[in-house]
C-alpha cells in the first residue's frame, strides 16, 4: 500500500526543520548505503550524530506520533531514528534498489526490521525539478513528489529510487517502521476496516453495528499484532 500522508509537520514545524537543514553540514549519503544500494547512491545525508539531527529527529518523532493516519497505517512497533538527505548539484540522484531489510542504527544501536518505509518532503515542489520518488508496485511504477511537510508511507519490500534533481535542492527525511503487523496484505486489511469504521461512525453516530465492526478490528489485530 502506497498512502499519501498531508500535513505531518505543521508550517512552524517545516520553518523551523528548514532552518536547522540549511545550518546544517551535510556528508556523502553513501555512508548509511547497503552493498547493493550503495553503488547507484548519489545524495548528501546529515551525519546520524549530529545535533542538527537529533534535534529534527525528535520534530519528525513528535509529529509522527500525533498523526492518526500514521498510526493506522504503520501499527508501528519500532521506528528508525529518522535520518535526513539532500539531493541537488553533483549529488543529486538515487538509482532503484531495494533497501536492506534490518537497520541497524550507528548511531544508538537501534536494530528495525524495515516492514514500511517513510519518506517526509521537506522542499516544496516549486524549489527543485525532478527529485521524484519512483516506487515500484504491482501495478507498475508510481512516482511521488509531495508539498513540504507531507509524507509518503511504502513497502519496504519495493524496488526504489530518486529521479535526478536537475535544477535546487530536494530536502527531505526517511526513516523505516518495523510494524506491528508484519504482512503489508494484513496491515492493508485493517487500515481499510479503520477508515471506513471512522466514515460510518461520522455519518451514523455510535451504532451496534459500529461497535461489533470496531470488535471485528481489535480481534483481527489481536490475532495478528506482535507487540
Ligand atoms: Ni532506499
Amino acid at each position: 500500500m502506497l498512502l499519501h500522508l498531508k500535513n505531518v509537520l505543521t508550517s512552524e514545524e517545516l520553518r523551523q526543520a528548514r532552518a536547522l537543514l540549511d545550518a546544517a553540514e551535510w556528508v556523502d549519503g553513501s555512508a548509511t548505503a547497503g552493498t547493493q544500494a550503495l553503488q547507484s547512491k548519489n545524495n548528501q545525508q546529515l551525519p546520524q550524530g549530529s545535533e542538527a539531527s537529533r534535534a529534527l529527529q525528535a520534530l519528525i518523532l513528535r509529529a509522527l506520533d500525533r498523526h492518526a493516519l500514521f498510526f493506522s497505517a504503520a501499527l508501528p512497533k519500532k521506528i528508525f531514528n529518522p535520518l535526513f538527505n539532500r539531493y541537488g548539484g553533483e549529488a543529486n540522484f538515487y538509482g532503484k534498489h531495494v533497501d536492506n531489510a534490518v537497520m541497524y542504527s550507528r548511531s544508538n544501536g537501534q536494530r528495525v526490521r524495515s516492514d514500511v518505509s517513510c519518506t517526509v518532503f521537506l522542499a516544496e515542489p516549486h524549489e527543485y525539478d525532478g527529485g521524484e520518488l519512483v516506487i515500484d508496485d504491482t501495478y507498475g511504477s508510481r512516482e511521488v513528489k509531495l508539498p513540504a511537510g507531507d509524507a509518503v508511507l511504502y513497502p519496504s519490500t519495493s524496488v526504489h529510487g530518486v529521479a535526478p534533481v536537475t535544477r535546487g535542492h530536494r530536502l527531505a527525511s526517511f526513516f523505516w517502521v518495523e510494524s506491528m503487523v508484519r504482512s503489508d496484505e494484513q496491515r492493508r486489511l485493517l487500515f481499510d476496516l479503520d477508515m471506513n469504521l471512522m466514515r460510518l461512525r461520522e455519518r451514523e453516530g455510535e451504532t451496534p453495528e459500529a461497535v461489533g465492526l470496531t470488535g471485528t478490528y481489535h480481534n483481527l489485530l489481536r490475532m495478528w499484532a506482535d507487540t
